[in-house]
């Protein structure tokens, strides 16, 4: 293996030992296969490639302080990915053969988890799809299960470093009542274009709102915001964002410190009377926002100065990779070490 620059490492694919894999045929899940393969071959009708039966995960181990490696809250993940199968008909992977596949495909792929000192993780991304051939618009009646790892740097350039965001509202990354609480590749091909565009105007992302209003604040592409204002942490309570366990996390942490939570809908027009917003995910981290400009209306609101993320952000970033990184004590049971 070249060595790898740890602490350069961007949030890329770089190739692995091994991954592992599951197949649902015949009414049940099978055992689990380790594959050296990057490849997956299937039919040509696979329901994935016609009607979008696809649906992902993301979640990270660490390398500690003390040596150990931790898997933050695993069975969230397992359970969120559930929740994904149901709303588009698939199949569910049990939640024990996915925290199963996980400590194998880690542990198989240990020499590629980044040293403690790099502050770059291994980011691990289940994938279930419909692998069974149909052509009228119906549910597989076959799956895979595939789980591969691959060692990151920071989502969003910099680091923990602000980031700039854009509302743009002829653009909706989901329907009010529809996929935006799950993780399916369909939410992520709807937001690609006004992605794109986002990027080309120097933007890290769009910051979406709600899709039937155009009122309310929802989540950017892949992280969910959150606002602070005073002693209060507040994040956007709607029906078209996904359940962001880093999100949940913080909101723990933050009542730990003494901090007021609001779960609630947040209007645009509240964003003046915030001192700090963040963008929070396995990928994002916490990614302080130093300005949102809003497209249409052509109104900037500004969180930070040069790059400088505000006290509660850090504050909030330190407390979350503490546990993540084995340097404060797990109080919640949040992390798996893998032995
Ligand atoms: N929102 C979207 C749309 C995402 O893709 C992600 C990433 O998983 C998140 C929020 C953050 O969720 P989590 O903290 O569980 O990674
Ligand atoms: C994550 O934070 O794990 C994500 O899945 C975000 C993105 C890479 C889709």
């Amino acid at each position: 293996m070249d060595k790898i620059n740890w602490s350069e490492l961007s949030f890329g694919y770089m190739p692995t030992d091994y991954n592992v894999r599951c197949y649902f045929r015949n009414g049940k899940w099978g055992e689990l296969e380790v594959s050296t393969s990057e490849n997956i071959t299937m039919h040509m009708a696979a329901t994935c490639l016609h009607y979008g039966q696809e649906a992902f995960e993301g979640l990270k181990a660490f390398k500690g302080v003390d040596g150990k490696i931790r898997i933050f809250r695993l069975d969230e993940n397992a359970k969120r990915m559930q929740s994904s199968c149901e709303m588009i008909m698939m199949e569910k992977f049990p939640v024990d053969m996915f925290e199963e596949a996980i400590l194998k495909v880690v542990k198989m792929n240990k020499r590629f988890v980044p040293p403690y000192e790099s502050g770059a993780s291994l980011y691990i991304r289940p994938l279930l799809i419909g692998t069974g051939a149909k052509v009228g618009v119906s549910p597989a009646d076959e799956y895979l299960f595939v789980v591969f790892v691959t060692p990151v740097g920071p989502y969003f350039k910099g680091g923990f470093q602000t980031a700039n965001m854009v509302i743009m509202r002829e653009f909706d990354r989901c329907a009010p009542q529809g996929t935006g609480t799950v993780k399916i590749g369909g939410n992520y091909a709807a937001s690609l274009k006004s992605g794109e565009i986002a990027h080309q105007k120097g933007y890290s992302s769009v910051l979406y709102l709600d899709s039937k209003e155009k009122k309310y604040i929802d989540e950017c592409g892949a992280a969910n915001f959150f606002m602070i204002k005073g002693n209060t942490y507040a994040t956007p309570r709607s029906n078209s964002v996904l359940p962001s366990i880093t999100n949940k996390s913080l909101c723990q942490l933050a009542e730990d410190m003494g901090m007021t939570v609001e779960r609630r809908k947040i209007t645009v027009e509240e964003l003046p009377e915030f001192e700090e917003v963040g963008a929070c995910g396995t990928a994002a981290v916490i990614t302080p926002i130093e300005r949102i400009d809003d497209a249409d209306t052509g109104k900037s609101y500004v969180f930070a100065k040069d790059g400088v993320p505000g006290k509660v952000c850090r504050k909030l970033y330190d407390a979350l990779r503490a546990i993540q990184y084995g340097e404060a004590p797990d109080h919640y049971g949040w992390t798996t070490i893998v032995e």
